[in-house]
């Protein structure tokens, strides 16, 4: 336990030493639980949103996408039941007034200093903001704590418009804000943070099977995307444990560093929402099935995902040290479509001989790849820095290269060296990359 927490520590070093990620406004003293991405961190993040928009938008002919704003109209979180009932129990020390959540504590008392907690008072966890320049009751607005509502508000919208039948789902992502009670493990928990939720329509009677599909679905992208399959594992919710919407739920979960934490949970919302909001809006939501002609009331199928905690856990399972010498060698072995940088090229000397053909090779790679150029200090030392940051392969061009136009290809795990001809570089790449 020990040993994995101190792997935290130093992911955490990592990601702020490298330029993943740093705390937000931190020359003001940072502000709690908010999280910038440097940028490593962004090509990193864009590269995970990316892979999921691949595999759930492009490349299905059942699901479309939809950018929705995060303001929505306040009756939305009466009809989805966000404003009576998003909240959790939150208690108070009676002596220095640290705040907990009430179900996380395990004893009565104050962790930090001792003495006892007040009772426990729902805490809704939307932020509240105004519209306009009047900041009355009227103007109030939320900032949406999930991405799912602006998704089924436009139901009617995207069914009409791209004439679907089902089974159709609209995927989205997007930012999302809770006022969480307690937060922490760098990104793990935050108070703005992005979600990549897909909800899938279908018939009813049709949503167990579909249900099934997407958890095997969800587990199975991110063992594709690198994450060891031992430190995956699904956790049916008890039906005591269920969310009001929520006829069954499961969640991927991955073995952080502390502990087991959710990474995506994946549920069976009924017919909930879209009855919620025609009731709500006085708008009829629903579809024709032509097979019975009749009208019915789909039934939606919901995995959603974390992008902040997704990256964490990548990150985290891709962090490894080894022995090197007399030292100690850092690598991220991240799967190469969602390492931030694909090649690094390393002129082997800075003499400006090698400068010109170093340079043409970097931006004839760049056109295609996410390529950085290095040439300061050592070979070794540069090679570590791209080690560090998951960089699948270097590019070394040295004194020969003027000679037989052929560089040295590295490869980040194994270490490997190949000669290979400049002219056949992007081809070679190109197939290692998979990209
Ligand atoms: N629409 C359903 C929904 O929002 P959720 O389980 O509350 O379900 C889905 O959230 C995912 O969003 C979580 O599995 C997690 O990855 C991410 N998430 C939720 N709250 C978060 C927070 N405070 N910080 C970072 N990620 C969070």
């Amino acid at each position: 336990m020990a040993e994995q927490l101190n792997k935290m520590e130093k992911l955490v070093s990592l990601c702020k030493r490298r330029g993943f990620i740093f705390p937000s406004s931190e020359i003001y003293g940072g502000l709690s639980s908010c999280w910038d991405y440097g940028p490593l961190g962004v090509a990193m993040k864009r590269n995970i949103k990316d892979a999921w928009w691949h595999t759930i938008v492009q490349s299905r002919d059942d699901v479309v996408g939809i950018d929705t704003s995060i303001l929505m109209h306040p009756r939305v979180w009466e009809a989805s039941g966000h404003l009576s009932g998003f909240s959790d129990p939150l208690v108070e020390c009676k002596k220095c007034n640290l705040r907990f959540r009430a179900d996380e504590l395990k004893e009565q008392l104050c962790t930090a200093c001792g003495s006892p907690l007040s009772d426990p008072r729902q805490f809704n966890l939307m932020f509240k903001t105004f519209m306009g320049p009047v900041e009355d009751a009227a103007a109030v607005v939320y900032m949406r704590p999930e991405t799912a509502q602006g998704i089924f508000v436009n139901f009617e919208n995207v069914l009409t418009s791209t004439r679907k039948k089902l089974p159709l789902g609209i995927a989205q992502q997007g930012k999302s804000f809770r006022n969480e009670i307690t937060t922490g493990n760098l990104i793990f928990r935050s108070r703005e943070f992005e979600q990549m939720e897909l909800e899938f329509f279908v018939k009813p009677g049709t949503d167990m099977e579909w249900f099934d599909y997407w958890v095997n679905a969800r587990m199975e992208w991110y063992i594709k995307l690198g994450i060891k399959p031992e430190n995956l594992r699904l956790r049916p919710h008890p039906k005591e444990d269920l969310a009001h919407y929520a006829l069954c739920c499961t969640d991927v979960e991955y073995r952080f560093p502390w502990n087991w934490g959710e990474l995506e949970g994946i549920a069976n919302r009924g017919d909930f929402d879209l009855k919620q909001h025609s009731k709500y809006s006085g708008k009829g939501l629903s579809y024709f099935d032509e097979s019975i002609s009749a009208t019915i009331v789909p039934y939606v199928i919901e995995p959603s995902a974390g992008v902040d905690r997704s990256m964490l856990a990548f990150l985290a399972d891709a962090y490894d040290e080894e022995p090197d010498k007399d030292e100690v060698r850092v690598v991220l072995r991240l799967n190469p479509i969602i390492a931030p940088v694909k090649v690094a090229v390393l002129p082997l000397s800075k003499k400006d001989t090698l400068t010109p053909l170093a340079q043409q090779i970097y931006c004839d790679l760049r056109q295609s790849y996410a390529a950085v150029y290095d040439d300061s200090q050592s070979i070794g030392r540069r090679y570590r820095r791209q080690d560090e940051t998951g960089t699948p392969y270097c590019v070394t061009v040295d004194f020969q290269s003027l000679e037989d136009q052929a560089v040295t290809i590295r490869e980040r795990d194994s270490m490997k060296q190949e000669r290979i001809a400049i002219t056949e570089l992007k081809a070679v790449l190109s197939e290692r990359l998979a990209i």
